[in-house]
């Protein structure tokens, strides 16, 4: 579904669930990550993108101190006061909006003067790895923010999603899904640094687009897999900040050829994780050297890399995303393909010239389909806006 008509579907709800028109609708996008995997919990930098799917939150104020929020895809109504803004093992996808609004006012959502009726609808794939939970943290945000008056900074706002997810949601992710969803520009990239929390727009260049390719296997990061790959970087952090000589808060302080020197100290698979956001890390920052230059194809190759990465030492790919990447390395007008955000299943990025679109996109299918014997999602993706009220 377009966005318009997302939005249109919504408002339309809206005004039969709650008897008016919503006084205020925020938008906020999914996101892809490019380059930097694993990283921003590791104070790294990261290449990503806003997408052009996202999400609508619609909200009017009530009079009264309740809340009621619908889903707008399940018409499914939650209700809650004010007063307490909870994390709920039923109707769990409440817990984002609730989480967020909990996050938004540290102080205590005690104080605020009333309530909203809120619904919300979108069209980021889910559990495809697209961030469909840091859109909806998002466009929560920028919409409560309107309502009650409340100005925040790009990254404080980020970081009241990222506490909803750790909070509310149970994943102990970094700041990416969220800052990205606020930092995106049309046809441009988003440069993250995660130990400053700052971030530059970059152009990607002439000739070239992204293609999302979503496998149907399963992702899910609050199962422990992701939560196990932070503690292991921890976990090498804290060895190299024993045996190297300057200081050492997190794995962007260490080098690859400091990895090389001194990981025979950690156990096996611990090294084999901390290679991984090191690497990424050093592929970012070269990469941005090359966009600067504008050779895209170069910058391709170090996507590559970085799934290579993922496959052999991170070991968050799946046999289903290394398909996906392996097809599209025969594809001449594939420049560079790796799975985006956490992994485990979800979807792989690729950079394309954009005129063999199709043609990339039905021959991934074909091999996909032989093998697996159903089919990937695939679209073109347009860098987009960030998040943003209406
Ligand atoms: C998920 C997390 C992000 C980030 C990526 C991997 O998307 O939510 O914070 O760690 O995985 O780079």
């Amino acid at each position: 579904m377009l966005n318009k008509e997302v939005y249109d579907e919504l408002v339309a709800k809206f005004e039969k669930q709650y008897g008016s028109k919503p006084e205020i609708v925020s938008y906020a996008p999914g996101r892809i990550e490019v380059l930097g995997n694993h990283t921003d919990y590791n104070e790294g930098f990261v290449f990503s993108a806003a997408i052009q799917y996202g999400t609508f939150f619609s909200v009017s104020p009530r009079a009264d101190r309740e809340v009621r929020l619908t889903a707008g895809d399940l018409m499914k109504e939650v209700s809650y006061t004010i007063d307490k803004v909870e994390k709920r093992d039923t109707d769990t996808w409440q817990n984002y909006v609730n989480g967020t609004f909990a996050c938004l006012f540290p102080e205590g959502t005690g104080k605020l003067a009333h309530g909203f009726n809120a619904m919300f609808l979108g069209n980021v794939p889910l559990g495809a790895g697209l961030s469909s939970s840091a859109a909806l943290e998002m466009a929560t945000g920028k919409a409560l923010c309107k309502l009650y008056g409340l100005e925040l900074d790009t990254v404080t706002l980020a970081k009241a999603g990222q506490k909803a997810e750790h909070d509310y949601a149970g994943c102990p992710c970094g700041l990416l899904d969220q800052l990205s969803s606020l930092a995106g520009k049309e046809g441009q990239l988003v440069k993250s640094d995660f130990r400053s929390n700052t971030y530059e727009n970059v152009p990607l260049g002439d000739g070239v687009v992204f293609m999302m390719v979503t496998s149907p296997a399963k992702h899910a990061l609050v199962d422990g897999a992701y939560a196990s790959r932070r503690k292991a970087c921890e976990d090498a952090a804290a060895y190299f900040k024993t045996v190297l000589r300057h200081p050492v808060t997190h794995l962007r302080d260490v080098s690859m050829a400091e990895w090389v020197l001194y990981s025979k100290g950690l156990d096996k698979t611990t090294a084999a994780r901390a290679v991984h956001p090191i690497g990424e890390d050093e592929r970012v920052l070269a990469g941005a050297a090359l966009l600067e230059k504008g050779d895209v194809s170069a910058f391709g190759a170090f996507m590559y890399d970085s799934h290579e990465s993922s496959r052999n030492w991170f070991e968050n790919s799946c046999e289903e995303l290394d398909a996906i990447v392996d097809a599209a390395k025969e594809i001449p007008e594939v420049l560079g393909a790796r799975l985006s955000g956490g992994g485990f299943g979800g979807s792989c990025v690729l950079l394309v010239k954009p005129e063999a679109a199709d043609k990339i996109a039905e021959t991934i299918n074909a091999k996909y389909e032989a093998k697996y014997g159903n089919r990937c999602k695939i679209s073109v993706i347009k860098a987009s806006e960030g998040a943003h009220v209406i």
